[in-house]
């Protein structure tokens, strides 16, 4: 006879991934790697000789977050709501990442959204900048059917203009629109114009959800740098351009040990200001020997239902952080590749 396991834990879920079953935390992390480094190997087979983007233990969990969210989330509702649900990835890298040191692959950000969605995206929008324009536009034309794919070379700052054109001609087409927006650059490369033109589409019908990736002790390296003169000439630009306001000067009179949060806690202010009747999840990736400390930051809008899945993306949320906390990627990472754990290690995950 077949024994029913459920664990009351988790908030009911609209995907149907049997990782959500696993009893631990660690074995639910190893069993989405395991369906995260088989997408990321058929890449591999596929396209071996191209560029692939360097993958981390931070990496990894951004990875996760992306895969659950759309899977048992984003496209289970949107996507029996909207008529045409599109995931936009500005920073789309060369769609695949490479772990340091180890064998395992990972599908870039738009291969997961698309491998993994429940429902299906009407669109997938994908820059490439620079060299990685190739592998990408190569792995998503592999992988994801010409219809279901836009991918363009360029500054992502720009080339969002050509998206905005497309999602509006869509919206004509099928009336209701909705995206899911990963903004995923290196440090400060969105520029926060970038952002209110994605926001302002709202006034024109078509709305959509943020995963927003903040380093914030990366950019507070940046500005203390800046205090002490270390810094190149275009600094200070980036960080107007990507906090869209002159104010972020105010940062520069913070104490060092200051700067970091005060640099989350404006970013968040702005767009709390800049994103109507909007809610915010933060997720808080710290790698403590490592010396990382990004944000992951959720943006969806309060309905008039309120937003019954949001109690789904602090599940989520726990779930990461806690993984998170007890850097617990690299031993996840070991179980998938059949690499053997001291026991102690486990029972300590
Ligand atoms: C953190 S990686 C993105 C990884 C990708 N999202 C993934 O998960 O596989 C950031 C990428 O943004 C690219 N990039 C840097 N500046 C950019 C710009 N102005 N416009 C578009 N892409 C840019 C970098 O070359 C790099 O590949």
């Amino acid at each position: 006879m077949l024994r029913h396991t459920f664990n009351s834990k988790n908030p009911i879920f609209g995907g149907f991934s049997e990782c959500l079953d696993k009893y631990t935390d660690f074995d639910k992390l190893v069993c989405e790697l395991e369906g995260l480094r088989k997408i990321g190997d058929m890449i591999v087979n596929s396209s071996a000789n191209l560029s692939s983007y360097q993958a981390h233990p931070w990496t990894v969990l951004k990875l996760v977050f992306l895969k659950m969210y759309v899977r048992d989330v984003y496209t289970p509702i949107i996507g029996r709501r909207y008529p045409f649900m599109a995931f936009i990835d500005p920073f789309a890298g060369t769609g695949l990442n490479a772990y340091k040191n180890a064998e395992f692959y990972m599908p870039g950000s738009s291969l997961v959204a698309w491998s993994f969605a429940t429902y299906p995206f009407n669109k997938i929008y994908a820059i490439g900048y620079r060299q990685d324009y190739i592998a990408l536009k190569q792995r998503l034309e592999r992988f994801i059917p010409k219809e279901y794919q836009w991918v363009k070379k360029g500054d992502a700052n720009e080339v969002i203009d050509n998206i905005i054109d497309d999602l509006l001609e869509r919206k004509e087409e099928y009336k209701g629109v909705h995206y899911l927006a990963f903004i995923d650059p290196e440090s400060t490369e969105v520029h926060w114009n970038t952002l209110e033109k994605l926001v302002s589409l709202e006034g024109q019908g078509v709305a959509g959800d943020f995963i927003i990736l903040l380093q914030a002790r990366l950019i507070a390296r940046t500005i203390g740098k800046i205090r002490k003169g270390q810094t190149r000439e275009n600094t200070t630009e980036k960080l107007e351009l990507f906090f869209g306001t002159e104010k972020w000067k105010k940062l520069l009179s913070l104490s060092s040990g200051e700067i970091e949060e005060g640099v989350k806690q404006f970013y968040i202010n702005r767009l709390k200001k800049l994103k109507s009747k909007a809610l915010i999840e933060i997720i808080n990736i710290e790698l403590m020997r490592r010396n990382i400390h990004y944000y992951l930051i959720y943006i969806t809008r309060k309905t008039k239902g309120g937003a019954p899945y949001l109690e789904t993306v602090r599940w989520l949320k726990q779930f990461v952080e806690k993984v998170d906390k007890k850097e617990v990627v690299g031993n996840a990472i070991n179980k998938v590749l059949g690499i053997r754990l001291l026991p102690d290690y486990i029972k300590s995950t």
